[in-house]
């Protein structure tokens, strides 16, 4: 049996307290507040287990919506609009366990979102993926799989249009 991607659920209630990333920030939401959001529906996580249920990773995906001026302006969209708010996709978290780093699982989880980003779009509008990297360590890593970074913000983003390209599969 392979590791797969399935949602949080009480299931995961004692593998979710052994995750350790390196992030004590992201330890804890998982631990303490990623099923609580959940429920709210505020977000929803996405766990990475293997076959012995330990948790390799996890994702958070939310519908979220960001200023459309500096995008617009700067020609970081392929579109013009005059509306002033723009809805995306965020992953609000997303973090692998520090046993299992370095062996591309961040590479997979992260395509899996980028699928299920991809997938929802069809469905609901969303213009691009957005993700706030924590650190320059996250930025160099999401540099590597096409997110660019807006100016003065932390924040990184791939539009929906080249996501559909990439993933053209799904559509
Ligand atoms: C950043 C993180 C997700 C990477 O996960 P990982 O499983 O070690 O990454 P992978 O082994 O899948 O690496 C995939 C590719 O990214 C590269 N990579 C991994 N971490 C990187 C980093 N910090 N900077 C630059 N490149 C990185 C790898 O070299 C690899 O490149 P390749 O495909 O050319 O071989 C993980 O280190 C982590 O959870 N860090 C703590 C939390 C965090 O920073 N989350 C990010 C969002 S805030």
């Amino acid at each position: 049996m392979e590791a797969k991607v399935v949602v949080l659920s009480p299931l995961h209630k004692d593998a979710k307290k052994s995750f350790k990333c390196g992030s004590d920030f992201l330890d804890k939401y998982l631990a303490q507040f990623a099923f609580q959001d959940q429920q709210k529906k505020l977000s929803v996580c996405f766990v990475f287990e293997n076959p012995s249920e330990e948790i390799i990773g996890y994702y958070t995906l939310n519908a979220s919506s960001i200023d459309a001026k500096n995008i617009i302006d700067q020609r970081l969209m392929p579109f013009k609009t005059n509306y002033q708010t723009l809805p995306i996709i965020l992953i609000g978290r997303f973090a692998i366990d520090q046993q299992f780093k370095g062996k591309g699982y961040g590479k997979k989880l992260l395509s899996d979102a980028l699928k299920r980003c991809t997938q929802q779009a069809h469905q609901i509008g969303a213009c691009a993926v957005f993700v706030e990297p924590k650190d320059e360590s996250a930025r160099q890593f999401y540099l590597k799989f096409g997110f660019r970074g807006l100016p003065d913000q932390n924040k990184m983003f791939i539009t929906m249009q080249n996501l559909i390209k990439i993933y053209s599969v799904f559509h």
